[in-house]
């Protein structure tokens, strides 16, 4: 079942989706060579604490994991990908680091994931001669296109379509296993929303949808491999991977993000 928000509960999100953009912009600055990735996830309790915010990942126990979920973010070393259990790992310059975090505040969830390119200017765009920048940025624009195509009386499809035709111009391959979804009052709701899709197909998108656009790949090959740990997904082929994600709203004026950092600190 779909449930759509009213603008009040959306700016509710939006509470939650900025102190989660300042929450993986602080933890994006501090992922630096040298530092242990369990330091970040300890950094990022004590943001919550301080905050008074909820984990959506502490106890999660959903079907694709080896459950329950005992740490606060998502964090995947180069060719880990998605829901990376955190582990002892000290950075290495070059690492590529995706941090996925989301909270509820006032019961209100948002959820959102960068990729950075540990000891590297964030400007990926600037260095399309390094692979791994050249990956991160295809997904960053894979979102941003993505986004630009939830348009209220849009589709689904039209999504997909748009995340799916970054991903073939630039030569990587989309794995359909998982995608984006809705969320609001947890963290994946109703629908699902596909990294691939066809323009006009699919449900409809109605004004108060709130969901999480999340492209994400891997340079070699679209399959994937679970990690031991039960939890971290991986590239089958070893090669480097990135995700890019952010909640955002449709609303009567076109698609709002409310994971974007603005207000946040740092930004
Ligand atoms: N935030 C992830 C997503 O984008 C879900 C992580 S679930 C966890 O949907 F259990 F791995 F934390
Ligand atoms: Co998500």
């Amino acid at each position: 079942m779909i449930e759509l928000k009213t603008p009040a509960e959306i700016e509710k999100i939006a509470v939650t989706g900025r102190f989660v953009a300042a929450v993986l912009a602080d933890l994006s600055r501090r992922a630096q060579p040298g530092v242990d990735v369990m330091d970040l996830e300890h950094r990022a309790r004590d943001m919550i604490a301080d905050r008074g915010a909820q984990s959506c990942y502490w106890d999660y126990s959903p079907s694709f994991g080896d459950g329950p979920f005992r740490n606060v973010v998502c964090l995947s070393v180069n060719d880990g990908v998605l829901h990376g259990l955190p582990h002892p790992h000290v950075l290495a310059e070059g690492d590529v680091l995706t941090l996925d975090f989301a909270v509820s505040i006032d019961g209100w969830v948002a959820d959102a994931a960068t990729t950075v390119q540990v000891g590297f200017d964030d400007d990926v765009a600037s260095r399309p001669e390094d692979p791994d920048a050249r990956l991160i940025d295809s997904t960053r624009r894979a979102l941003d296109e993505g986004i630009a195509a939830a348009l209220p009386g849009g589709t689904l499809g039209d999504i997909g379509a748009a995340i799916g035709a970054v991903a073939a111009a630039d030569g990587y391959r989309v794995n359909t296993g998982f995608g984006g979804h809705g969320l609001g009052r947890t963290m994946h709701e109703d629908p699902h929303v596909p990294n691939l899709g066809r323009r006009g197909h699919g449900m409809e998108l109605p004004p108060g949808l709130v969901i999480a656009v999340e492209p994400w790949w891997a340079i070699g090959t679209e399959e994937i491999v679970y990690d031991p740990d039960g939890w971290t997904i991986r590239s089958a082929d070893g090669s480097n991977t990135a995700h890019s994600e952010h909640t955002i709203a449709i609303t009567e004026d076109g698609p709002v993000i409310l994971t974007d950092g603005r207000d946040a600190p740092g930004h």
